[in-house]
């Protein structure tokens, strides 16, 4: 039996190229913190510096986590599902970090940090979902799920969908300018969501090419609406010169279209992995007779 610390195997002991490359795409923030050591230390605030470098990743490490399923499925690459668990423990690694480096910011005094959790919106949003994630977190080993029971295990582990909303509400409230990021990173979730709702409408476990390409079309037209409204809203202008300025691309390309990019790449695997998987059936029909 593997060790649970062995990371890099896999359950039968043997080494896993899957689970190497997992563990280096999360190690990867902390090497390129390494790389930027120098512009981190003599910036103006490096412990906030590394603050929003954790926060940042944890929670696209969160995305990473959620996109195992729909990914696996699309992709058609089962295995997959073997690395959810790491990814998800490794978000929260993150963001166990990201508490501290506020922790350490605050001079270590506990007594100030409980006073700004609970004094700031923003904090008390971010606060809950941390608490959230370390819920989940505790309850990821194996024998909390049998502890637990399949169902009430996956019942409690469906809080991440709230969770991931928590954080993204978190990220906007703490961005003081720009949010192109934020409604970025808001309308990838909300494709990922919307992947699960449709699947459960539709009663299936894959969605057709077809589906996959409304379902992008759709989050992309919310994205423009929602970040027109929603910058008309802060900046008291019309939301649908907003809209208007979202198609003058030399001004900068929107959230909307770049999720329609991401999108559509998606749909493009699942075209061409479909096609793929139809003919080897096809070949190994033929082998057989
Ligand atoms: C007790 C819990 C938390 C505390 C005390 C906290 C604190 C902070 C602070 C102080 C900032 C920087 C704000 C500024 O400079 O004005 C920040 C930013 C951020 N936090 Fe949190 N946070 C918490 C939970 C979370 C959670 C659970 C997530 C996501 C899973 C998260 C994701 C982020 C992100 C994405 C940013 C912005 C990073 C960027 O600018 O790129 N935080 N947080």
């Amino acid at each position: 039996m593997t060790a649970s610390w062995q990371l890099w195997r896999d359950k039968r002991g043997r080494l896993s190229s899957l689970r190497i490359g997992t563990l280096g795409l999360l190690l990867m923030p902390l090497a390129k913190a390494l790389v930027d050591a120098h512009a981190i230390i003599h910036g103006a605030r490096p412990l906030n510096d590394l603050i929003h470098r954790a926060g940042f990743w944890a929670l696209v490490f969160l995305g990473v986590t959620l996109a195992v399923t729909p990914f696996r499925r699309i992709a058609r690459y089962g295995n997959l599902i073997e690395v959810r668990r790491m990814l998800g423990v490794g978000a929260f690694c993150y963001i166990a970090a990201h508490l501290t480096l506020f922790t350490a910011d605050q001079g270590f005094d506990l007594g100030k940090v409980v006073h700004e959790i609970s004094h700031r919106w923003y904090l008390i949003v971010g606060g809950t979902a941390w608490l959230g994630l370390a819920t989940l977190a505790a309850t990821s080993t194996d024998g909390m799920v049998r502890r637990l029971g399949g169902l009430r295990w996956r019942r409690l582990h469906q809080a991440v969908y709230g969770i991931a909303l928590l954080a993204l509400i978190h990220y906007f409230q703490q961005t003081k300018a720009d949010v192109t990021v934020p409604a970025f990173a808001a309308s990838l979730f909300g494709w990922l969501i919307a992947y699960r709702l449709l699947a459960w409408w539709q009663q299936t476990s894959e969605l057709s090419t077809l589906s996959l390409l409304a379902l992008t079309i759709a989050v992309s037209i919310n994205t423009f609406i929602g970040e027109a409204i929603g910058i008309g809203t802060a900046f008291h202008v019309s939301p649908m010169l907003v809209l208007d300025a979202a198609f003058d691309l030399d001004a900068g390309i929107r959230p909307g279209w770049e999720v329609l990019a991401a999108g559509l790449a998606v749909v493009a695997l699942d075209f061409v992995r479909a096609r793929w998987n139809s003919r080897a059936a096809r070949t190994r029909a033929v082998a057989a007779e």
